[in-house]
């Protein structure tokens, strides 16, 4: 029996209007639907339409409901969210990038060989891919043998499903001069398709820039020498946007950059960067020194370490070589946890030598905990070291079977060594251990993620290995 469509003016002074409002206003950040009920009741009133659902409260308990309500909010999110982009928006940005900015990173990473940048908000790939595009036409001698990744994150999964195909329309091509379409794109049924090795170094998962933590090592999301969020803080309150920079700032490593929209350019929120004119553009940098305190730390950043189950014993033969040397942030006296919150923090300042010298210290310490091991192989993977990673991911394992994130980390770096069939296991693993925790758990050494939210970027992660 199909009921009547709930016309949008009626729903707005629906009871549980008001209720439906802000958690999706809270969810997502777009404060920009704060003073238009018009559009966003027509939106949910399509989605109650199609769900035929009558109220708003129906709709939020709907929304609230574990994996149903996740996959609704994914539906009502690809219409709320607006994903207009296109390739070489805002040229002033590019050539400050290709003038100053690359070169200047090509100089100061000349001895770790690695450039990590983020485009926050991403849309359907047009901005990630314009950097990779540049890097690889413009930059390619200097950058030979470099780790040179670029992540593209979004809170809409059909936009991300779409830049995982790298398929364009005119549209999203109108920066794009016909020489540079005919080397770069070729034919296909799906629009212009944007050549493999064009797309090199180029991944994109998903991640809500108001929900989910940052920096991160879990979602890989930090020690970032450039970070583009162009034309997504405009749809943010402003409490947001502070809360988006201080982060921004703690995922930049010191003298990283960060570029926003021209239209988002308000210099309270970004006042712990140095501003800098380029090319006719303002682009923010991180200057040398702490972060600023995070203005939302506690409701999304906080980290709890949970205690660990006792390990089975090791095989003695593990850690071959020398103690390892002393290390200058160790401490006599230091607990583990105040041990990796130290490698967290060095970490995101990309500091990877000085991390991999105190995860042996904690190693060191007591051979049987799975912490120094699985810390070691963030670290080893951030080094480009994958092969070993995946050593101390097994460890870590092998001490610790519920150790969930370890699983989940060996997903993510056996995709990246092409053991696709290996990486389905692991991530199958992950859903299979969640099974046993409640949805809120927090997750030990998850910044802060819960049993949920690792169960959606796993699903995500084997949705993605489908479509390979
Ligand atoms: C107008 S597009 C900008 C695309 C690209 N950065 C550019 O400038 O061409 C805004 C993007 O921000 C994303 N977005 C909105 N809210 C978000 C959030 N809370 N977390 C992550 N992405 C979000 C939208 O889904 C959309 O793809």
């Amino acid at each position: 029996v199909s009921l009547p469509a709930v016309q949008a003016s009626a729903l707005t002074s629906d009871l549980g209007y008001r209720s439906l409002k802000q958690y999706l206003l809270e969810w997502t950040g777009l404060a920009f639907y704060a003073d238009k009920d018009d559009q966003l009741g027509e939106k949910i009133a399509k989605r109650l339409a199609a769900l035929q659902l009558s109220s708003c409260a129906a709709y939020l308990n709907l929304l609230r409901d574990g994996a149903a309500g996740e996959s609704e909010l994914d539906e009502l999110i690809s219409d709320l969210t607006i994903g207009e982009t296109h390739f070489f928006r805002f040229e002033e940005h590019f050539q400050a990038l290709r003038r100053t900015i690359i070169p200047e990173l090509i100089r100061r990473n000349a001895a770790r060989r690695q450039i990590r940048i983020w485009s926050a908000g991403c849309s359907f790939g047009a901005e990630p891919y314009s950097l990779t595009v540049m890097l690889q036409r413009e930059f390619a001698s200097e950058l030979a043998g470099w780790d040179v990744s670029v992540i593209g994150t979004d809170i809409n999964r059909q936009f991300l499903a779409r830049a995982r195909q790298a398929c364009f329309g005119e549209w999203a091509l109108r920066g794009v001069d016909r020489h540079l379409r005919e080397v770069c794109f070729e034919p296909s049924p799906l629009g212009h398709r944007l050549r493999d090795v064009y797309r090199e170094g180029t991944s994109f998962q998903y991640h809500n820039l108001v929900k989910h933590p940052y920096p991160s090592l879990l979602y890989n999301l930090a020690a970032f020498d450039l970070i583009l969020c162009r034309n997504v803080l405009i749809y943010f309150s402003r409490e947001t946007i502070d809360q988006c920079a201080a982060r921004f700032f703690s995922a930049l490593v010191e003298g990283g950059w960060l570029l926003v929209g021209h239209a988002e350019m308000n210099p309270e929120s970004f006042r712990a960067f140095r501003a800098v004119d380029l090319c006719g553009a303002m682009v923010f940098q991180r200057p040398p020194g702490d972060a600023p305190a995070d203005p939302g730390a506690a409701s999304t950043l906080a980290f709890t370490p949970a205690p660990l189950p006792p390990p089975e014993p090791p095989p003695l033969s593990w850690l071959p070589g020398p103690p390892p040397p002393p290390s200058p942030a160790a401490t006599p006296g230091d607990t583990p946890a105040t041990t990796t919150a130290r490698i967290r923090e060095l970490a995101d300042r990309a500091a990877w030598t000085e991390a991999g010298q105190l995860c042996r210290t904690l190693i060191e310490a007591d051979r049987l905990n799975p912490l120094g091991h699985f810390y070691q192989a963030l670290v080893l993977e951030q080094m480009g070291q994958l092969r070993e990673a995946d050593v101390a991911l097994n460890r870590v394992i092998y001490l610790d079977r519920s150790f969930v994130l370890a699983h989940y980390h060996r997903g993510l770096l056996l995709q990246k060594i092409e053991d696709l069939a290996g990486a389905a296991r692991a991530f199958r693993n992950v859903l299979d251990l969640l099974t046993a925790l409640e949805p809120d758990t927090m997750l030990a050494e998850g910044d802060g993620i819960s049993a949920s939210a690792l169960r959606e970027l796993a699903q995500m992660q084997l949705e993605v290995l489908e479509e390979r």
